[in-house]
């Protein structure tokens, strides 16, 4: 079956707070949004759809120029992306379909072949985590308790489904009003059962400045 993505790279960036959308900002010399097609094609996948903010098409096209990557214009949320992405895919309904982040454009492609082979052998939805490392907290009413954290995993992307299912997910919380914050939600939502495989620290989001530091020293780390 073909493997198709949408990257979505469509956001601000406002946390990042550089003057581009955080996808073109650059990570030695080359585009986030870049680094994260090249790595989605490294692990496999045949048709990349990518959503960009309206404005900035030409720069976009230019950073993605000889990936074969088509742009379509995001919306208003990372879901609307999302979805409006799916709609801009010409793949068959049983396609296996990757949603991924711009922002982690560090994925290793091991982790893009993990998520697609989880679905290929049957997951409706297949997400990578990390276990959580830090001690966590609920702040409930005015007070606070303790969340065993052996119970809790970080989720990346890409987040796989097959095509038909996910855009249906998509086409339900739209009808419904409903908010979530990422794919995997967004199946479960309708009911489809979520697999979990194994994240990589590489793919964590670059979200504030002091990640584009981070992400360069694993890429420094790379090189050797
Ligand atoms: N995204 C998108 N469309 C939106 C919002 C976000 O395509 N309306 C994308 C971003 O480009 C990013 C991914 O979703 O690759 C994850 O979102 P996030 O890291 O929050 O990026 P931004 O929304 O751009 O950053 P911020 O929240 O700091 O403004
Ligand atoms: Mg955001």
């Amino acid at each position: 079956v073909p493997v198709v993505t949408v990257v979505v790279a469509a956001g601000s960036g406002s946390r990042l707070g550089a003057r581009l959308p955080k996808a073109l900002v650059e990570l030695d010399s080359v585009a986030l949004v870049r680094r994260a097609v090249d790595a989605l094609l490294d692990g496999g996948v045949s048709e990349v759809v990518v959503t960009v903010p309206v404005g900035h098409e030409e720069a976009f096209r230019e950073a993605l120029a000889g990936t074969g990557s088509r742009l379509v214009h995001g919306g208003a949320t990372r879901q609307e992306s999302v979805r409006l992405g799916l709609a801009a895919l010409a793949a068959p309904d049983d396609a296996v379909v990757l949603v991924h982040d711009a922002a982690r454009a560090l994925v290793p492609p091991e982790v893009v072949q993990r998520v697609t082979s989880a679905i290929v052998d049957g997951a409706d939805v297949a997400v990578p985590v990390l276990p959580v490392v830090d001690s966590i907290r609920s702040v409930v009413g005015g007070g606070s308790e303790v969340v065993d954290r052996a119970m809790l995993r970080a989720v990346q992307t890409p987040q796989g489904a097959r095509l038909g299912l996910l855009r249906e997910a998509h086409e339900w919380l739209r009808r419904d009003g409903v908010e979530v914050t990422d794919d995997a939600a967004a199946c479960e939502y309708r009911g489809h059962r979520v697999a979990l495989v194994p994240g990589h620290r590489d793919a964590m989001k670059i979200t504030e400045p002091v990640d584009l530091v981070f992400a360069s020293a694993l890429l420094a780390e790379r090189k050797n």
